[in-house]
Parts: structure tokens; sequence; C-alpha cells
């Protein structure tokens, strides 16, 4: 079911946001709110600066996908924009499904015009002409607002042909999801919108070169996106000093909801915005393909939780109390990864099925007054697998189906 905007964003209004500050205080369907407090103002510097000035500004703000991955914005761009084959392709990716998730969300709800906007600068930057902005079917809410967004922003010449007059073509088709998470898979997002199966293909070729019907495709998430309208805004430099990032907080939490810090801040630091309930046992960072965390001093950026054995990921802070079953939350990670396993290749397609079966052998038998073996069967079998799964995986499904489970053996004392 779906929660209400203002419930999952508790620091609307605060002055000092940058990605969150128009959620909650313009009315979303309304493009003249959205100018007036701002909107546009990024794409007209983009006219100023050219196709290839913007990109100089996004490499040196130094914008990391916002995906989950961290590959650098301004490189993908680039590399799309040099290629000699044309037409070339733009992809939104908001597909967010990994469990956890729900930034991509309040912002295109909250803020729609922004990633209209955001898409449009990539577009000209990039040498795009069409867009695909490819939502999860699960978000009735937002594919409504955006749809609404487009038409509008296609009505007032701010989408179509000569876009502000300034002779840039560039459109945005919506396309929906069907409830698979291997769609968020860049590539198999490729496959759902030309009519084949959503399956992830082999990597290399990156999209930056052939990707959407073969042709040269950039593809950013949301966030990434409409990081790109302050970094233009207020520069590069100014940009890079208080470096936005949003955060989904869930579980044991008084104010559950997305939050926006600077990166450098700490977990520990998250959780006091957000209030623990009970006594905080772990925190798991990333979503189901993340890991387990138990030291909250680490920093909230991508190389201190990659330091701390973790990943930042999409940005999801699921914190887990003693009241937690652990046993029951691994087998619910290991079931989904063996339900959204694609099929298309043996380590995953084998491998999740016989991680979840290990799992529920284990959660059966082991008899809590008995020490764990670290030669335990089932355990051993896990590792096997797990290992497996994540050097032979076609993609980052199977790579990172054993992440939780692996983490919370070894982290957490799970089974001991
Ligand atoms: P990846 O590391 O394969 O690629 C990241 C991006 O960089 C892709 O767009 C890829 O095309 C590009 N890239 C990588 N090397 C390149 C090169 N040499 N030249 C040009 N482009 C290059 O990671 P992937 O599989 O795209 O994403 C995995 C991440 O997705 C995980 O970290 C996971 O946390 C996250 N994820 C997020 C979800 C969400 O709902 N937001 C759902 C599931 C996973
Ligand atoms: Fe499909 Fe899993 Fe292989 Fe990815 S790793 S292609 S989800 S079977």
């Amino acid at each position: 079911g779906e929660t209400p905007v203002k419930e999952a964003v508790p620091q609307s209004g605060d002055p000092g946001l940058v990605l969150l500050r128009r959620v909650g205080q313009v009315d979303p369907a309304s493009l003249d709110d959205y100018r007036a407090a701002g909107g546009y103002t990024a794409l007209r510097r983009a006219f100023e600066l050219g196709p290839t000035g913007v990109i100089r500004e996004v490499l040196e703000s130094g914008l990391v996908g916002r995906g989950g991955a961290a590959f650098p914005t301004g490189r993908k761009w680039e590399a799309t924009a040099r290629q000699p084959d044309h037409p070339h392709y733009l992809v939104c990716n908001a597909d967010e499904s990994e469990p956890g998730t729900f930034k991509d969300r309040v912002v295109m709800e909250g803020d729609p015009y922004a990633l209209i906007e955001a898409m449009t600068v990539a577009a000209y930057a990039t040498g795009c002409t069409k867009g695909y902005l490819y939502i999860r079917g699960e978000y009735p809410r937002a594919t409504a607002r955006l749809q609404h967004a487009i038409t509008t922003a296609r009505s007032r010449g701010l989408l179509g042909d000569d876009i502000l007059g300034k002779g840039l073509s560039f459109d945005i088709e919506l396309r929906r999801g069907a409830g698979a998470y291997i769609c968020g898979e860049e590539t198999a997002i490729f496959n759902s919108i030309e009519g084949r199966r959503g399956e992830p293909r082999s990597k290399p070729p990156f999209p930056v070169e052939k990707g959407l019907f073969g042709k040269p495709t950039v593809v950013n998430n949301v966030e990434t996106l409409v990081n790109v309208l302050p970094i233009l805004e207020r520069g590069a430099p100014a940009y890079a000093a208080a470096e936005p990032k949003l955060f989904c907080v869930s579980g044991a939490v008084e104010r559950p909801g997305v939050y926006e810090l600077t990166f450098g801040a700490t977990l520990r630091e998250l959780l006091d915005l957000a209030g623990t309930t009970g006594t905080t046992r772990a925190v798991l960072l990333g979503g189901a393909a993340g890991a387990f965390v138990t030291d909250l001093d680490i920093p909230l950026t991508f190389e201190g939780t990659r330091n701390a054995g973790a990943t930042l990921g999409s940005g999801v802070v699921l914190v887990i109390d003693d009241s937690v079953d652990l046993k029951a939350l691994l087998l619910r990670i290991a079931e989904f990864f063996r339900d959204e396993s694609c099929g298309q290749c043996v380590p995953c397609r084998v491998g999740t099925v016989r991680q979840e079966e290990a799992l529920h052998r284990l959660t059966r038998r082991v008899d809590p007054n008995e020490p764990r073996r670290d030669d335990d069967p089932d355990l051993v079998l896990l590792r096997e697998v797990g290992q497996t799964m994540r050097d032979a995986s076609i993609c980052g499904l199977g790579q990172t189906a054993w992440n939780a489970v692996e983490s919370a053996i070894d982290r957490l004392g799970v089974f001991k």
C-alpha cells in the first residue's frame, strides 16, 4: 500500500535542504509553482555553458551514480556524448525496487518537474533526442504526477522541438514496469522497453556504447539526475563543498522516512535524527543486496561504508533491534532473491534456490545451546554457493544475493 508523501519526508521545509527543498512545499501539479521556486534556472544555465561545459561541471562536481553502484556520472555522459552512432537515448531508471528504498518515489511525487528538467539537461549534454522514464509499476501516484508534468512541459515548450527557443529537440516517454525486481537492471530495462523479456544482457558492451535499440544510451537513476540541477545552479565547487545524499531510514526507528544529509555524517548521527527504538542490534546498509553492520560510527560515504565491508548502495538504512528474528529476516531475503532471479544464468538460478534451502535447514535445526561449528556442512555449502554466485553471475542480482546472509553469519553470529 502507499503511504502519504508527507509521512515519508520528515525534514520537508528545512531551508538547508537541496534535493528535497521543494518536496512538500510546492504543488507538484503546478509548473508555475516549480518555476517560482527556482525551476528551469539549471536548464538556462546549461544553455549558457553548452553541452561540453555542462559535462565539465558534472565531472568537476564529482557526482557519482545514486542507484547504488557509484559510477562517475560525468564519465558516463562524456562517453555517450562522443559516440558517433546516432540517435543517442537517455533512460531514467525509476524502477526503484531495492527492498527498503523509497527516496526516488518521494522526489518524483513531490517534485516531478525537477526530474523532467534534469532529464532535459542530461539530454542536452549528451546529444539524446529521446528519453524514456522507466518507472516501477507499484508507483501509481508518482506515475500520474510525472505523466501530468510531461504533458504540461510539452504544452509549454519545455519538451518537444526547439525547447525554450534554443533549438533543442527532446521528448520523454513514460514506461511502467510490471513488478519484476530484475527490470531495474539497466540492460533488462532495455529489453523491457524493446518489448522483450526483462533479462539482463552481458556487459561489456556498456550502454554508453551499445544500449537501448543497440544505440549509445545514458542510464541514470532519479536521484543522480536531480543532483545535476544544484550542480548547475550553484556551480561544481559550491555543490561539492556540501554534497547532498538521500537516505531511506526504516525498521526500528521512531521517524522512518527519507532524510537528506551531506556526505560525511555518521550512521549514528542519522539514527539520532530518526530516533531508534529498542536496543539497536545491527543496521542493514544497502538493502537486500547490502550488508549488516554493527559499528554506528561509520561515515555515510561510499568509501566509508566500503571500508567497513558494506555498501551505501541506494541509501537503505534498515535498523534492526533485539526484537527482530534475524533467521526469519535472512530467510525472507533469500526467498526474495530466489523469487526475483530471472533464471537466465546457472549460478544465480540454482544458487538462490540452494541458499534458501540451506538456510531453511539451518533455521530448523539450530539448537541455541549448541556451539556453532564452522565446518557445519550447510554453512560450508552456503559459502561455496555464495562465492560462486558472486563470481559467476551475469548481473548484480546474483552477484549480491549472498552479501546480507554472509554478513549476518560472520558479524552477527546468526546460527551460532
Ligand atoms: P555496475 O557497476 O555494473 O554499473 C554501474 C553503472 O556504471 C552502469 O550504468 C554501467 O553501465 C556503468 N559502467 C560501469 N563501467 C563502465 C565503463 N567502463 N564504461 C561506461 N560505463 C560503465 O552496477 P549495476 O549492476 O548497474 O548496479 C549495481 C548496483 O545497483 C548495486 O550497487 C545495488 O546496490 C544497486 N541496486 C539498486 C536498486 C535500486 O532500487 N535503486 C535495485 C537493485 C540494485
Ligand atoms: Fe538473471 Fe540472476 Fe543471471 Fe542476473 S544473475 S541474469 S538475475 S539469473
